[in-house]
């Protein structure tokens, strides 16, 4: 009767996907509660690849209860062109199977817009956002004049919210950055196909889930990001725009805080980034192209290639610290095979003095990562279903990484596809 959060530990893509589908089993509902579609989860499972942006990914397995909680921001359009691609590849998506809070935020046509406009306007400051409209839907949340799921059930109250809407977004959008206003017709017109498709999975989330435990079930809390893009913890400016961390699935789903007794954080043996901000493990040498090539670092959402460094276990520290994680997972140790020693940033050199925390954001860029080298290893991983299988190097690598976090690592992924991963 308990809850499990699956956050990402660094800044995004560290396998969150492949590991809920791999935990789902145990679990009777699934929830994703912040972000949208600026994330990307790939999940691997009978030779078939999954790509879930907004959708839980438990709904690969039949029969798994999904919810999308109050946190989330849904592009209307892009949620039917997710869920159809599912359907296509013969996943079960109904109203029986999926639940989305009718307290979720649109991201309207004028979001994007505006996302990409501001980005443009940016320049060399630009943070790197996926311009999806993560960011303006968030804001406009906060403003108090966003538009919810549940306002698609009373079309003139809809009509004059998005009509009030667009006389403030039209200013922004003609004024500040030269581009052409957007009319109530037009809008509407792209939204209301996709929300005909929606309405019939809106439901009361928050019930879904109490019902769920009363029967004695358990929840897995799905994270998108990762913990240092969290919008406050974060390495601020360069983040999203929502709380990513475990204590979101809280305020998100819409559950109590101490329902939440494992969480499970997830990190790549080694760091990547997507977009702008600083990364004191960047690296720009053969290592750095060795992890981009034999990891296939590049994004899931946007293509783009992903800045690749050593693990930072100063990054590990925080998460463990602001998540309060019970528990590791350790992807992609597969990719580090074939290089001849690995490094791990323990601690940083700040103007002299070591640190064992990240410091203020804006003095992150300037610190020294302090490494330790260890042994690599040349054999392939990928076939490894338990801790013996592994190269001794590999095992000592591992430990050590338990050893900086003070925590268990209990699972070691050696491959995209659900099967290669080691429980321990
Ligand atoms: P998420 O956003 O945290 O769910 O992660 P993504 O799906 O965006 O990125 C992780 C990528 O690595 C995906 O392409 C996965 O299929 C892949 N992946 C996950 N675990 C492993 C692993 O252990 N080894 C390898 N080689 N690939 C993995
Ligand atoms: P998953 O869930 C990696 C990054 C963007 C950018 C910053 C802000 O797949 O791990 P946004 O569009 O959110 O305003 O962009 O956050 N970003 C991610 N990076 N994985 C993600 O999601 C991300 N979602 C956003 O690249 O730097
Ligand atoms: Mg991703």
């Amino acid at each position: 009767m308990s809850g499990m959060v699956v956050v990402g530990v660094q800044w995004g893509d560290e396998g969150k996907g492949k590991i809920v589908d791999m935990l789902a089993p145990d679990f009777d509902v699934v929830v994703r509660f912040q972000g949208g579609n600026n994330a990307g989860h790939t999940v691997r499972a009978g030779g078939v690849k999954y790509v879930l942006s907004l959708i839980p990914s438990g709904i690969v397995h039949p029969n798994k209860k999904c919810c999308i909680g109050n946190g989330v921001v849904l592009d209307p359009e892009e949620f039917c062109r997710e869920m159809d691609t599912l359907i296509a590849q013969g996943v079960r998506i109904t109203p029986d199977n999926l639940h989305i809070s009718r307290k979720i935020h649109l991201i309207m046509p004028y979001h994007k817009t505006l996302d990409q406009a501001r980005e443009s306007s940016l320049g060399e400051d630009k943070i790197g956002t996926t311009g999806r409209g993560i960011g303006p839907c968030y804001e406009d949340k906060a403003a108090r004049i966003g538009i919810r799921l549940g306002d698609l059930e009373d079309r003139d109250l809809l009509r004059d919210k998005i009509r009030a809407a667009l006389k403030e977004k039209n200013v922004l959008l003609t004024q500040l950055y030269r581009q052409p206003p957007l009319g109530l017709e037009e809008t509407l017109g792209k939204i209301l196909p996709a929300a005909e498709q929606l309405c019939p999975f809106l439901a009361d989330v928050p019930e879904i889930i109490r019902q769920c435990w009363q029967k004695g079930g358990q929840a897995l809390f799905e994270g998108a990001q990762g913990t240092h893009l969290d919008i406050d913890h974060g390495t601020y400016p360069f983040v999203t725009s929502s709380n990513t961390v475990a204590s979101g699935a809280a305020t998100g789903s819409g559950i109590a805080p101490w329902r939440l007794t494992k969480i499970l954080g997830i990190s790549k043996a080694y760091s990547t980034r997507v977009g702008a901000g600083p990364f004191p493990t960047e690296l720009m040498d053969e290592n750095g192209q060795h992890l981009r090539e034999q990891g296939a670092e590049f994004g899931t959402v946007t293509g783009r290639p992903r800045r690749c460094g050593w693990l930072d276990a100063v990054i590990l520290r925080n998460s463990t610290r602001l998540n309060g994680l019970t528990e590791i997972a350790i992807t992609k140790l597969d990719v580090l095979s074939g290089l001849p020693e690995v490094k791990i940033c323990t601690a940083y050199n700040q103007r002299g003095e070591k640190i064992l925390y990240p410091p203020e954001e804006h003095d992150l860029a300037a610190v020294e990562p302090v490494y330790v080298g260890m042994p690599g290893w040349a054999e392939p991983l990928s076939e490894a279903r338990s801790l013996g299988e592994l190269p001794g190097a590999a095992r000592d690598y591992l430990k050590y990484i338990e050893e900086l976090c003070g925590l268990p690592v209990k699972f070691v992924s050696v491959g995209p596809d659900r099967e290669q991963t080691i429980i321990n």
